[in-house]
């Protein structure tokens, strides 16, 4: 049977994290948080000192270690750097400020790419991030763009960072929020984008479980269940 696909494109801050874990829960999917994939990049530049802005240097760290995935308890993507697990830190501070330049390489996203659509082949999954309908995979089951105002955007991300100790003030969040916008929507390659086909959802003032109700709404009537 052909895998089921479920793309979920947007911003950061969305919500697509959140969302995309749930409705993979509802609908027994695999769950690939490909933002993850690509802080993990971001991550081994930080360890290693290596300048982010070189795509030769990122891509030979990409040769150089062995970067593993795996499905955690909650759902969430357990990332790996040669046998030691690195999920913690894949949201500090110094990694999320890296992550965006890290992502504009092509060399990173052919490579990145091709461990997604390898793993899409082989189950059926809800994949969230940039460029999933657009590129990675254009021929996706279903395909969500989920937005919301980046006042609210940064609101969340400010609680994350709460959650994680860090107290960092609203307006240097928002800022960064819209600025993290515009490299990811204005950057040459698979830049952030609505596919043509994708059904946008802005999730500002709906409640997390109406959104997911939404998506396992569209797949039901994509007749694949
Ligand atoms: O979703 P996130 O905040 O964890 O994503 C981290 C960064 O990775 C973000 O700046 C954009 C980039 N990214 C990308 O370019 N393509 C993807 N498919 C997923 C993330």
């Amino acid at each position: 049977m052909v895998p089921v696909s479920i793309a979920i494109d947007g911003p950061a801050g969305a919500g697509k994290s959140t969302v995309a874990k749930l409705v993979a829960k509802r609908l027994n999917l695999m769950y690939v948080d490909t933002g993850a994939m690509y802080r993990a990049v971001a991550y081994l530049c930080v360890k290693d000192g290596v300048d982010g802005r070189v795509e030769r240097a990122v891509r030979e760290l990409l040769d150089t270690h062995k970067i593993t995935f795996e499905q955690g308890a909650d759902n969430g993507l357990r990332v790996f750097v040669d046998g030691v697990e690195v999920t913690a830190r894949l949201r500090d501070p110094e990694v999320s400020a890296l992550v965006s330049t890290v992502a504009t390489h092509p060399a990173v996203r052919s490579q990145l790419t091709d461990w997604q659509r390898d793993f899409a082949a082989r189950h059926s999954v809800v994949m969230d991030g940039r460029d999933i309908g657009t590129v990675v995979l254009p021929n996706a089951t279903v395909k969500v763009f989920l937005t919301a105002a980046p006042e609210e955007r940064a609101r969340r991300r400010q609680q994350e960072y709460h959650q994680m100790g860090y107290e960092v003030a609203f307006d240097d969040i928002v800022r960064s929020v819209i600025e993290r916008d515009k490299k990811d929507s204005e950057r040459a390659l698979a830049p952030l984008r609505e596919a043509e086909d994708a059904v946008r959802i802005d999730s500002t003032d709906k409640p997390i479980e109406y959104v997911v109700d939404e998506i396992v709404q569209l797949v039901e009537n994509a007749h694949v269940r």
